[in-house]
């Protein structure tokens, strides 16, 4: 049984706590580095940066079908979360004088897959774009020089390491009411849009990817790894190690 108030307790306490880190003078990105990471951290910023009005909506609707008071109440501040990972990141891209984006086709591919079913199928789209974001954010912490980037990239994995946590107690309480047949269809499913998301963020992100050593099968092996963690309970064991900026979800 999903313990809806633990969580509402949780991101209650957590919404008090975020702070937006300045990166310092002596600590901004050289121009080398800027010119690799720029984008691809400007597109992240863009995917974590939404209002969330679908998810919000889908929420609403289930929790009045389900009687479950303090669902929208928890949506609404995960999605302040993200909203702060979003501002967190623009702090960051200003400092430096990395443009924003304002439009991006993967992460216009996430939001039109999001708004094309329910509640269960937004929150499926959700933490696959959350286990990859978690790879990601390791592999920018590895890219970059920036004591202030890496710290961000820390903080992010820490907060989508409780945010998967979430999201996949939530799935699978959705995911239990199905029969057994139907439940391994649906999850074959999403091993399959995980596997095919990744591809694609590995293709538009592959400039840091690469630098940090991934090539396609790595990426996609280590978003999996993700998967099994949160959706299996397994040991996440990473392809890409660096002990640094280790984050235990
Ligand atoms: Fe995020
Ligand atoms: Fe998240």
């Amino acid at each position: 049984m999903f313990d809806w108030n633990y969580w509402l307790e949780i991101f209650t306490t957590r919404a008090a706590q975020l702070t937006i880190r300045h990166p310092t003078r002596d600590d901004w990105l050289a121009d080398e580095e800027c010119a690799r990471i720029a984008g691809s951290i400007a597109t992240f910023q863009l995917g974590e940066q939404s209002e969330g009005r679908t998810l919000l909506r889908f929420a609403e609707n289930f929790a009045a079908r389900r009687h479950i008071p303090a669902l929208p109440a928890v949506t609404a501040l995960f999605i302040k979360e993200e909203q702060h990972h979003a501002a967190q990141l623009k702090e960051f891209m200003l400092a430096n004088g990395i443009p924003l984006k304002k439009k991006s086709w993967t992460d216009s591919i996430f939001r039109v897959l999001r708004k094309l079913a329910g509640f269960e199928a937004a929150v499926t789209v959700l933490v696959t774009a959350e286990m990859i974001g978690f790879v990601y954010y390791r592999a920018l912490a590895r890219a970059t020089e920036s004591r202030c980037l890496k710290a961000i990239c820390r903080g992010m994995c820490a907060d989508e390491s409780v945010h998967l946590r979430y999201e996949t107690q939530l799935l699978m309480t959705l995911r239990g009411e199905r029969g057994p047949l139907l439940r391994r269809l649906v999850e074959k499913a999403h091993r399959v849009l995980l596997t095919v998301s990744a591809l694609i963020v590995y293709f538009d992100h592959r400039r840091v990817l690469k630098h940090v050593g991934y090539d396609p099968q790595g990426f996609i092996r280590d978003c999996r790894a993700v998967y099994r963690m949160v959706m299996h309970n397994r040991m996440y064991r990473p392809r890409a190690r660096d002990t640094s900026s280790d984050v235990t979800a």
